[in-house]
């Protein structure tokens, strides 16, 4: 890619991709069932950005849940000391293959939440992902806010990012992450109906995005962990990549196993109502 695309990416993610402070927070303690309402700006700006008009439907044998799943999960109770760290927005053309290797080298399992028009990007870096064990999580095609779209159009967005995750990965994405964590109760309820996807948000945020530093992303997060917690970070950005070797290094020292979001779901004790 050249680089002044990627400067652009770059450009655009720090300015339009991300969810305002005040929304981060309100989410990691709004309580489940509720409507968070943000304003996410399109994916793609000053590029012509692909989109999902043209995914093709694909034919697929859907694994199925071991156990009823609930139709969100902010982190899972269990007694044994696993983390899933989650990273969204990407692949992003430089510092995705850069943590794809930090991960490899210890042996991490990630889960990724792939947005459909930067997949199209670099679809390559989502194969790899697959080849080497981490998971792919749906995190739409456009980055928008499902929760002003109607119920067709949410459809949409997931289908066409579903259909292409297969079509690149021959495998089934299995959980889904709304852009900002904007989603309705109606919503996560459908998603969960049709498509299989619990919705996934999580126990610690670390606000990288906001580039604290690759230091305090990395103390929030080691002083975030907890057994049965969901690490939101983002592999678009440098900053957040080069905090993931002391990161990992930490929690891995301290004993946590990383796992994957689906197997941090099978992993929950709490009997489902
Ligand atoms: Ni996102």
């Amino acid at each position: 890619m050249k680089p002044a695309l990627l400067s652009l990416l770059s450009l655009f993610f720090l300015s339009a991709c991300q969810v305002p402070s005040s929304i981060s927070k309100s989410t990691a303690t709004m309580p489940l069932g509720s409507e968070l309402k943000v304003a996410l700006p399109p994916l793609i700006v000053g590029l012509e950005a692909p989109t999902w008009e043209d995914v093709q439907p694909v034919e697929e044998n859907a694994p199925s849940w071991s156990k009823p799943v609930n139709d969100t999960y902010t982190r899972v109770s269990t007694g044994r000391k696993v983390v899933a760290i989650t990273f969204d927005d990407g692949p992003h053309p430089e510092n995705t293959p850069r943590l794809l290797d930090m991960l490899k080298e210890r042996r991490i399992k990630a889960t990724f939440y792939v947005v459909g028009n930067m997949v199209k990007y670099s679809p390559q870096l989502i194969r790899r992902m697959i080849a080497e064990g981490h998971e792919i999580g749906n995190h739409t095609v456009t980055h928008g806010n499902l929760a002003r779209m109607s119920d067709d159009a949410l459809r949409k967005e997931l289908q066409a990012a579903h259909d292409q995750i297969i079509a690149e990965t021959g495998v089934t994405p299995r959980t889904m992450r709304p852009p900002g964590g904007a989603i309705k109760k109606s919503q996560k309820e459908l998603m969960l109906r049709e498509f299989g996807y619990p919705t996934i948000l999580w126990s610690v945020d670390p606000e990288d995005w906001k580039r604290p530093g690759p230091a305090v992303v990395t103390s929030r997060l080691v002083n975030g962990a907890s057994p049965g917690g969901i690490l939101l970070v983002h592999d678009l950005h440098k900053p957040t990549v080069d905090a993931m070797p002391s990161t990992l290094d930490q929690l891995l020292a301290q004993g946590y196993e990383f796992v994957t979001v689906t197997e941090l779901i099978e992993l929950d004790e709490q009997v489902s109502d």
